[in-house]
Formats: C-alpha cells, structure tokens, sequence
C-alpha cells in the first residue's frame, strides 16, 4: 500500500488551484439516472470515489465516460437495467445511498444495499427513507438491501420537514421530487453549497425548483428531464484544507478558484487566529507572516456553520497555537480518530465525548502515523507539513478517496512531501 512521506520545513509559496467538489460530484453523477438524455459534468475531481460512483452507475445500466483525464463525465441514464445498487460497491462508499432517489423516481423502483462509507459515526439512512416514504414510496429493508417501491402512478409531491439536517437525504428527496406529480415542500433543508450546485444543474435538466440554499425547498415536479451540461462547484473542503497548509508552515498561498462565500464560517474562525485571508482575481490569497497562531474554538455545524469536515484539519493547526482551544463536533459522533495520531507527532490532546481540547505545543514531531478516514488522513499531513522531522503517513487510500494529488499540489507551493508506492 502506498504511503505518503514528509518532511517538515519552512514557510510554503506559491498557488494552489482548487478541484470541483467531491461532495457536489458525488450528488450531481446520480442525478445522470433523471433522465435518458446526456448529462455532461465538468470540472469534476478525479478521485478515487468518483471511479467507486462510475462504477456503481455503469453496474445500473447508465453510460459514463471519463473525458479530458477524467475532468468531463458524460454520462447517459437511457437503458438503466433495474439491477440492484450491490453491496461490493456500495460498501465503498456512503454516497452510494443517493442513486436511491433518482432510481425509485424514475422507474418506479429500487434496490439499493445499505451503505459503508467512513468509519465516523453510526451514520444511518433514516431520513432518506422517510423523506421517500413521505412522496409515496413503500420500503422494505431485506438482507442489507433497502427495497423500494413507487405507488402506481409514480411517487406524489408531498410536504416533508426533516427532523434534522441531513446532507444527503436532502439531495436524496430533491432528486426524487423532481419527477414526482405535484409540489414537494423540504423543510429543515441542508443549506450546503452542494445542494445549491445540484439544484442548479437539475433546472438545467427542467427541473422547476426554488428556494435551494434556504431551509426550504419547493418543487413543481416536471414528467421527464432532459440533457444538460454542468459545472461542478470550487471543492470547499479541499480549498479549506489548503488554505489552513500556509496557516500552519507559514508563509503565502493563493487558493486558484477559492470563493469566500463557500468557506465563511471557516475563514472567521482563520481571522481570529491571526491569518489573513483575502480575496483576489483567482481565488483567495492566505497569508501567515509572523509568530504562532492563536488558540481558537470551533463548533462545527451545518452550513453555514464550520463544517465538520474541516475539524480534523483545524485541530491540525490548533496543535501549534498559542494556548488552548476547544473543539466540539456536533454532526458525527465518532470523528476524532486523528486525536490520537496528532498526539503520537507530540500534540496534547484530551478527547471527552463530543469535545477535543488542545493546548498548543511549540513545534509537533515527526512520527510513523495511520490515516483513519479521509479527513483524518489529511490532517496529519497538514501537521507533519510543519512538524520537526520526517513523517510516514500509511492507509493513504483513504486520502485518494478525496483529495487529487495532494503530493504534487503541496511540492509546488514548497513542501517536502512524496508518495512510495507499495505493491
Ligand atoms: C455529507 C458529506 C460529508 C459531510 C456530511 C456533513 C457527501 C458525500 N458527504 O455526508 O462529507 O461530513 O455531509 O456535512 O456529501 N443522519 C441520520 N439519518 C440519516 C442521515 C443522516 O441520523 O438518514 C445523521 C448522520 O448520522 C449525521 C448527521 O445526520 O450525524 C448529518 O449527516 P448528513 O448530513 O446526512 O451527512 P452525509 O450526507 O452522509
């Protein structure tokens, strides 16, 4: 298995340019199974999860080919085979539940095995199915398969308030409506950015939506879709990440395609520690000149809130501020599994249920360390990034799930970091 191997050293130079999202990717190739015309995707990441979903779609029946290295998907849903979505596949990646939506919707049933995905939590699919359940749709669970099923006539507009904030059963019931007879109401809706970019490429496909990016979203379901080509949104997770590499080394970065209003909370949070963040023609530019961070807490939140999957790289650089900081993770249950690695490079952690505290060493130690999920994985690079020494990241499969070369887009801002292959 590969590893990634770095060696700390001083302040980072230069720019970085940000992928589309992943999250956004991973919601909008589904929405292929809407319809039986083209559905082009560009500025699609090319990751390893990308390739798990192209494969799960192609296993339905769906066309998709991977253009220009993977950057432009073309996807066709016009011979979909009413296979089930199998748990080889699906076990993969969590994701995988949102074919769920657009299959049931589209040709009246579904099978779809419960998913994987990250080991951060119980992470169930409640909501998705009640959501569906609420246009219609009758499910039965069997052998680790959800079994849907549409009424006659197709699922039915219905009014549906989510009893908490849930990414993906948001993007699950917004993909079932648009096909559904009559009006959807969602309330208590995910406001993510990523909902808004599907909402945004469903209407280029016909879809009559509004209100996406608010708690409430209203569609008028339309009979059939059509084809479309779409953009995929600036990678929020990604640009986060790189933008907390100069936060921590030192030095200047400009994140190329970075967009303030995708990272809001995140860059206050920056600001109160004493990195400058701003805006410029391309992206945005983070600058760290002098001196330690401060110690800031972080209380992570739907969006607009801090995300959650920034929190792992944040305690990254919260182990080098100036005093001690209290994170509290609020989505997941079981997202500190980085906790213990940062403390084997040196980190003074305490980990009380929902609650990290940290307080701030001078400098972390380089270590042997192992990611545990795709955020952890990257946090550790980002505090080995600085650490005295060299640093061994292994289980980097986790970190191709969701970051494209990472190796190459820190080396050319001045890190030393390389991959070893390994058989
Ligand atoms: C998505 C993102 C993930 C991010 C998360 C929160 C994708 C592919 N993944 O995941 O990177 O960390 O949003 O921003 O977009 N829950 C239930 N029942 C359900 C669904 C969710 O109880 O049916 C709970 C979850 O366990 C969790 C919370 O709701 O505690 C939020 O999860 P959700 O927003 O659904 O996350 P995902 O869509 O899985």
């Amino acid at each position: 298995m590969d590893q990634i191997i770095v060696t700390g050293n001083g302040p980072l130079d230069g720019e970085i340019p940000i992928a589309g999202a992943k999250n956004a990717c991973l919601t909008l190739m589904p929405a292929a199974l809407l319809s039986d015309e083209p559905l082009t995707l560009t500025n699609a990441p090319r990751l390893s999860d990308i390739r798990t979903m192209t494969a799960l779609l192609q296993s339905l029946g769906a066309e998709v080919a991977a253009l220009q290295g993977g950057q432009v998907l073309a996807m066709a849903g016009h011979a979909l085979n009413g296979a089930r979505a199998d748990y080889d596949i699906v076990r993969k990646m969590r994701a995988s539940i949102l074919v769920l939506g657009p299959l049931l919707a589209r040709t009246g049933q579904a099978v779809v095995s419960l998913p994987g995905g990250c080991a951060i939590g119980a992470r169930p699919v409640d909501l998705h199915l009640a959501a569906l359940e609420a246009m219609g749709a009758e499910m039965e669970l069997r052998d680790g398969y959800v079994h849907a099923k549409a009424p006659a006539g197709g699922l039915r507009g219905a009014v549906f308030e989510f009893p908490l904030v849930s990414v993906g059963a948001t993007e699950n019931a917004l993909m079932a409506a648009v096909l559904a007879r009559g009006t959807t109401v969602l309330r208590n809706a995910a406001r993510e950015p990523e909902i808004a970019d599907l909402a945004r490429c469903l209407r280029r496909m016909g879809a009559r939506i509004e209100g996406e990016g608010s708690a409430e979203i209203t569609v008028e379901g339309v009979d059939r879709l059509g084809g479309a080509t779409h953009p995929v949104v600036v990678d929020r997770i990604e640009l986060g990440t790189y933008m907390l590499a100069p936060a921590i080394c030192g030095g200047s970065v400009e994140c190329l395609g970075g967009r303030i209003d995708l990272v809001g909370a995140f860059c206050e949070r920056l600001d109160a520690a004493g990195i400058s963040v701003s805006e410029t023609d391309r992206g945005l530019k983070v600058e760290r000149r002098n001196g330690r961070v401060a110690a800031v807490d972080v209380v992570t939140e739907p969006f607009p809130g801090f995300p959650t999957d920034l929190q792992a790289q944040m305690m990254a650089l919260m182990c080098t501020a100036e005093g001690t900081s209290r994170l509290e993770e609020r989505i997941f249950e079981n997202r500190f599994m980085h906790a213990p690695e940062l403390m084997r490079m040196g980190a003074r952690i305490e980990v009380h249920g929902g609650t990290a505290t940290v307080t701030g060493v001078e400098r972390l130690k380089g270590a042997p360390v192992m990611a545990t999920d795709l955020r952890a994985s990257v946090s550790l690079i980002l505090a080995a990034l600085a650490a005295e020494g060299e640093t061994v990241v292994s289980r980097v499969y986790h970190l191709d799930r969701g970051y494209e070369r990472v190796e190459e887009k820190l080396s050319a801002v001045g890190a030393k970091i390389e991959r070893v292959r390994g058989g």
